[in-house]
């Protein structure tokens, strides 16, 4: 696939088609992507838990805040909930690139995912004791949880946009608005 339209196709979904699984090979396949992921030094410390039990996820989704710009909304209904969520973990003792590592491992997550035709939503509003009970992980703490599910909602880009507030029409479409190029650069 052309990487600029993997990448436009890369948004973040947040309704899902709940009750289909996304296969087990192609969630490891996600992890595995990750696992080869640029990190510093070649240092690989980061870990991974893959959730897709029903019980446990109902645990993790009672403490998700979703969309925060979409106030009236409190996330999705049952059935259209994520069917998988995969937690990102680093050691308990942090080194100043660990949050750079996890972006770049999460990249690579939410990207494969989109390639395969899933949908994702990095979330760093979540209750971390809902995430130690499913995903205990000794010694690690947790840096952050991905939803993932096929789509269940139609995301639209808005290109050079001044906007940072997405929002959703009365057809329900949710957009997503991104500045410009000519915004971006500073120099070059
Ligand atoms: C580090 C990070 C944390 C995020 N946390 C949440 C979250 O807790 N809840 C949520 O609904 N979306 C969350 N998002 C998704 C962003 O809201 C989303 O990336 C942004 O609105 C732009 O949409 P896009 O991903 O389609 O470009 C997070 C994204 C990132 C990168």
């Amino acid at each position: 696939m052309d990487i600029v339209k993997l990448i436009e196709e890369t948004r973040s979904y947040r309704r899902f088609q709940e009750k289909r699984e996304i296969p087990a090979e192609l969630l490891r396949e996600m992890i595995s992507n990750a696992g080869m992921a640029p990190c510093a030094s070649n240092l690989q410390r980061l870990r991974f838990s893959i959730i897709t039990k029903e019980k446990e996820r109902m645990v993790l989704f009672s403490g998700i805040g979703w969309a925060g710009y979409l106030t009236d909304w409190l996330g999705p209904e049952p059935g259209k909930r994520p069917s998988a969520y995969i937690v990102i973990h680093a050691p308990a003792e942090e080194e100043f690139f660990t949050g750079i590592d996890v972006g770049i491992a999460a990249s690579y997550i939410v990207l494969s995912a989109s390639a395969y035709g899933v949908g994702s939503c990095m979330l760093l509003n979540y209750d971390k004791v809902s995430v130690g009970s499913v995903a205990p992980a000794e010694g690690y703490s947790t840096k952050l949880v991905i939803a993932l599910g096929y789509p269940g909602e139609t995301v639209l880009l808005e290109k050079d946009s001044k906007q940072i507030r997405y929002w959703r029409d009365e057809k329900g479409v949710h957009h997503v608005p991104k500045h410009s190029l000519e915004s971006l650069i500073l120099k070059g």
